[in-house]
């Protein structure tokens, strides 16, 4: 009878340092030739899995402002393995990528708004990934992938086909069943988060959900975040403006700006973004509240927007349908100081960032002509060091590979080491005195018969 086999392997192999002498030579190379050319990265980032004690030398050396990552936060190295399921290998995926006629393309998602990229781009770069593994036995996480947001705006599947697709997509995954999807990944990346899953509270509440919405208000009754097992993600900010080089629209200095704070958003009738519009009409030369026109012939190009951003020192983010909104990372690559005015909102990567040195959280109930005075007593020296500081921090809102000294996806690859477990149970799974896993008929794990049982 064959044990699970990785789950058995002996504590502490999995943290072994796997570099050469040659890899730790070239290591410490690279190290100083970043901390040489590039001061940007004070992040102490390592190219590869040093020990512990390179790791801190090099730290104390590259270490300028208040984070220190990965080492605070997180450990020294990342080791790490997920399988990615492939499409063809579970009935019913497809459908979750591309429709049930499978029609949808991922080039489409990837236009479309924030919410149906990141989806598509997330499974991209993990299928490139150093961290992935093909081996089931040995993966310490498994990752579902699916673009059901996309796939639902596009007329591909209605909400009664996905719930039933995700049900039968989980229940051929033996090694779901064996965690009781607790090692398993799934991304919802808008708004509606995992309740695009309609029954997500009885199949996948104890699985890790990515999603860039921590808001336990939403509307329905129980809220799909949950802080100790979800990671919140960043938004997706326009590639034109986070990626490498010469953005598409570069931030202004303080002096030349017009304003000193600005909205760019729709109220949509929301109270705190009327409350917004009603002081930009009392303070027009302080507070932009522009009414942007995000549809129709007058649609706003996304330069235009970003060139609207940078022209005020701060940028406010009011709450919107829900409490996550892409503005505060937007106004880290126009460099504008983000307000956060709301609430509820939930950051990522919050084991490394200290976010009080970055941005700040004003009460959505105070929002006024009090908000104006107060932005307007900080001093241009104050909003340069905030702006210095998040010009540091900001690589890791961008989605480019995880073996990029600092990205999105490096960051989250962090976040989900620390959710790796040694062991995983589940109510339906039983083990022997020789580490074999069997089901409650004592049928070992290796002969599970498909469909398992879900919950
Ligand atoms: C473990 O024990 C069970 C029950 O005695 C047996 O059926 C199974 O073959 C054993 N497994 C291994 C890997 O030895
Ligand atoms: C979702 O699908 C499952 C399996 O088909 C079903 O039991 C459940 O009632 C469905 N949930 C909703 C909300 O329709
Ligand atoms: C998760 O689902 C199980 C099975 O339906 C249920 O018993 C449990 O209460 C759920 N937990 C939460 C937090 O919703």
């Amino acid at each position: 009878m064959a044990s699970t086999g990785s789950k058995l392997r002996p504590l502490g192999a999995h943290h072994q340092p796997n570099c050469t002498r040659t890899h730790q030579i070239g290591c410490l190379f690279l190290v100083f030739t970043t901390f040489f050319l590039t001061r940007l990265f004070d992040h102490s980032f390592t190219p590869c899995d040093l020990p512990v004690e390179q790791v801190r030398t090099s730290q104390d050396l590259v270490q300028v402002g208040p984070q220190s990552w990965p080492v605070r936060g997180y450990g020294s190295q990342l080791f790490l393995k997920i399988y990615v399921y492939d499409v063809e290998e579970i009935d019913g995926l497809k459908a979750l990528l591309y429709g049930r006629d499978g029609k949808i393309t991922e080039d489409a998602c990837l236009k479309g708004q924030w919410g149906t990229q990141l989806k598509v781009k997330i499974h991209k770069l993990l299928k490139k990934s150093r961290y992935r593994t093909r081996k089931k036995e040995e993966a310490d996480l498994f990752f579902v992938p699916s673009y059901v947001k996309c796939v639902r705006m596009m007329g591909g599947l209605n909400d009664k086909e996905i719930n039933q697709t995700y049900v039968k997509v989980i229940s051929q995954m033996p090694y779901f069943r064996l965690s009781g999807g607790r090692n398993h990944i799934f991304v919802f990346p808008s708004g509606a988060g995992a309740h695009l899953f309609k029954s997500w509270a009885t199949y996948i509440n104890r699985s890790i959900i990515l999603t860039p919405e921590g808001d336990r208000t939403d509307k329905r009754d129980t809220s799909a975040f949950n802080t100790w097992k979800d990671i919140i993600i960043p938004g997706n900010v326009d590639d034109g403006m986070s990626k490498a080089g010469a953005p598409v629209v570069q931030p202004l200095p303080l002096s030349k700006r017009k304003y000193l704070a600005n909205y760019l958003g729709r109220a949509q009738g929301k109270s705190d973004r009327l409350k917004l519009i009603a002081v930009a009409t009392q303070f027009p030369n302080k507070l932009e509240c522009p009414d942007l026109k995000f549809s129709g012939p007058d649609k706003l190009g996304r330069k235009e927007y970003f060139e609207h951003l940078r022209n005020a020192k701060f940028c406010l983010a009011p709450r919107g349908e829900s409490s996550w909104t892409l503005r505060f990372y937007e106004s880290y690559f126009v460099e504008c100081v983000p307000v956060i005015l709301s609430d509820q909102a939930e950051l990522p990567f919050q084991n490394v960032i200290d976010y009080s040195q970055i941005s700040i959280k004003w009460p959505s109930s105070r929002i006024g002509p009090q908000l104006l005075q107060y932005l307007e007593s900080i001093s241009d020296e104050d909003i340069e060091a905030i702006i210095a500081r998040g010009r540091q921090v900001r690589c890791l809102w961008v989605y480019a590979s995880d073996s990029a000294p600092c990205s999105a996806m490096r960051g989250i690859m962090w976040e989900l080491q620390r959710k790796v477990r040694q062991f995983h149970q589940s109510a339906e799974t039983f083990w022997l005195h020789n580490g074999s896993f069997v089901n409650r008929n004592l049928v070992e794990f290796s002969k599970w018969e498909l469909p398992v049982p879900l919950p």
